[in-house]
């Protein structure tokens, strides 16, 4: 995996960061982690773009899992969301497209009694092109999103300041690129409340995820999705 990486790193910029600093593997015996410092975030279709980072990128993953949503009476809202992470740092951003298309058709095949943690953490999505390693899970804490390498099995493990939660609400979101269909949440950036993972959060390249346009009851429901996440910036990097 790391040869062809290599391979299709170097016909990116993201070649001379590789060159220079080593993938390193993690001590829990994951696959490496490639610098992507030198990737530019997706920010979604002009005008309607998102905020460009402040912070250049520190990981770059794919969460798999659902989003929450409880009915008012007439519409569903945001309640929370569950995924598991999988490391994208040595793939081709060229494949993330097909990656998440796939990694969804699968999620969405799987019975909807296992969570999206659960169902990366043990292997779902391995076997997808160039995909990499689990390295944590994305889950909420009241209403405030979380991204944490630091739970059981995650990239740094008992590493209390392994994570960073998102400010509410969003500082930016965008909706999906119009030619990927009108089924796929929108695009977010949120910038760090607390943790020391990253500064920076960013959500793009979504598939699927969005409610139904309208409801009646106080139901609850979970709605599969996949999007691409990017941490930048990192004020005290953790590490394992
Ligand atoms: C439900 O939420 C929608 C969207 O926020 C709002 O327009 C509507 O008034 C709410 N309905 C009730 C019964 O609160
Ligand atoms: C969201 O749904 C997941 C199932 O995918 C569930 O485990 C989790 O508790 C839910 N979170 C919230 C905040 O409702």
């Amino acid at each position: 995996m790391f040869v062809s990486s290599l391979f299709l790193a170097s016909l990116s910029s993201v070649f001379v960061q590789l060159a220079v600093g080593a993938p390193t593997a993690s001590s829990n015996g994951q696959r490496g982690i490639c610098d992507v410092s030198g990737l530019y975030v997706h920010l979604g279709e002009y005008p309607n773009q998102l905020p460009h980072p402040q912070h250049n990128p520190k990981f770059v993953y794919l969460g798999v899992g659902t989003q929450n949503y409880t009915c008012n009476g007439s519409s569903y809202g945001s309640n929370g969301a569950l995924a598991g992470l999988i490391d994208l740092s040595c793939t081709g951003e060229s494949e993330y497209e097909s990656i998440a298309i796939e990694a969804l058709s699968r999620w969405t095949a799987e019975s909807n009694e296992l969570n999206g943690n659960t169902f990366a953490q043990n292997g779902g999505l391995d076997g997808i092109n160039e995909l990499g390693g689990y390295l944590g899970e994305h889950f909420f804490m009241g209403n405030i999103p979380r991204w944490d390498f630091s739970v059981a099995g995650g990239i740094f493990e008992g590493n209390e300041n392994a994570f960073v939660m998102g400010a509410q609400p969003a500082a930016a979101n965008v909706p999906a690129p119009k030619d990927t269909g009108d089924s796929n949440v929108a695009w977010l950036y949120l910038t760090r409340q607390d943790g020391e993972l990253a500064d920076e959060v960013y959500r793009t390249d979504t598939r699927g995820g969005v409610a139904p346009q309208s409801c009646s009851g106080s139901d609850s429901i979970q709605v599969k999705y996949v999007s691409v996440y990017w941490l930048t910036g990192s004020s005290n990097p953790p590490s394992n």
